[in-house]
């Protein structure tokens, strides 16, 4: 299989290791816009880990260029209906996750089953925190913002999550979801769903030793988006 590296940094890097272990060739490794559509055109398929800032160029050109695309960055889904239209117009393929690891895809499972068997006990207060590490630019992350989603949906008793950066200030009313971000050195994700009050607590916590786990799964979404059109998400790969 032909890649191309939308992004290439900590991700990309991560991704190019398994990707050539593994026998597939990196046709194009980019950390800017500025590769033509032509040199695009060569790869089955893209991977996308840039910043939130350059998500749906790069989308846009994947497009263009009649390549499906694979998207890892976060914080660039408010522009998602338009990645979707566009990829559509061209007939394309988008995979997106905010989260790829196999893990943490077991572990929204678990909290939406949690989420929905302590709706009724409301003596319970949910809450999520997420560490990562210090270079990381958008907060809270977007497998938190997942999470919180997903909580939401199963969570009678909630109606939206607010983010309490380094974990300062509390919820204003109770139909309010508590979403803490915390950034620490060397820290490559870690989400805790807490359900709590003074006497007692339950606690679901996924923990990423490495990027590898985030680095396999793009992978494995490359692969199956290879000559694929539409859009996809982790559902589409994963039998959960
Ligand atoms: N979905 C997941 O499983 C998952 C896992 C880890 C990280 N992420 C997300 O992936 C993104 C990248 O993470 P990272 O840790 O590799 O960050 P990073 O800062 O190490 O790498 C991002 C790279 O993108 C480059 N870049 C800037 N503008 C670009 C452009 N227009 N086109 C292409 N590249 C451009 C930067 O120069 C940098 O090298 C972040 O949004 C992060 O939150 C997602």
């Amino acid at each position: 299989m032909k890649i191309a590296l939308l992004g290439y940094g900590k991700m990309g890097k991560a991704i190019e290791q398994i990707a050539v272990n593994k026998g597939h060739t990196i046709v194009l490794k980019t950390d800017s816009d500025t590769y033509t559509v032509q040199e695009l055109a060569a790869a089955d398929v893209a991977i996308e880990f840039s910043t939130p800032d350059s998500a749906l160029t790069n989308i846009k050109k994947c497009g263009d260029a009649g390549v499906p695309v694979v998207v890892g960055t976060t914080a660039w889904y408010h522009q998602f209906e338009e990645a979707k239209s566009y990829t559509e117009s061209k007939q394309g393929g988008l995979f997106t996750a905010t989260n790829f690891s196999i893990g943490v895809n077991l572990f929204w499972k678990i909290t939406e089953q949690a989420s929905k068997l302590l709706s009724d006990y409301s003596e319970y207060e949910p809450s999520i925190d997420e560490i990562h590490h210090t270079q990381k630019l958008d907060a809270p992350s977007g497998t938190a913002i997942t999470t919180a989603e997903k909580m939401l949906n199963q969570l009678g008793r909630k109606n939206e999550w607010v983010h309490h950066e380094n974990g300062i200030g509390s919820i204003s009313n109770e139909l309010e979801l508590s979403v803490r971000s915390f950034r620490e050195v060397n820290v490559p994700g870690t989400h805790t769903v807490k359900f709590g009050n003074d006497i007692d607590s339950i606690e679901i916590t996924h923990t990423a030793h490495s990027r590898q786990g985030f680095a396999a799964g793009a992978l494995k979404a490359a692969e199956f988006m290879v000559n694929k059109t539409g859009i996809y998400t982790m559902n589409d790969l994963l039998n959960l």
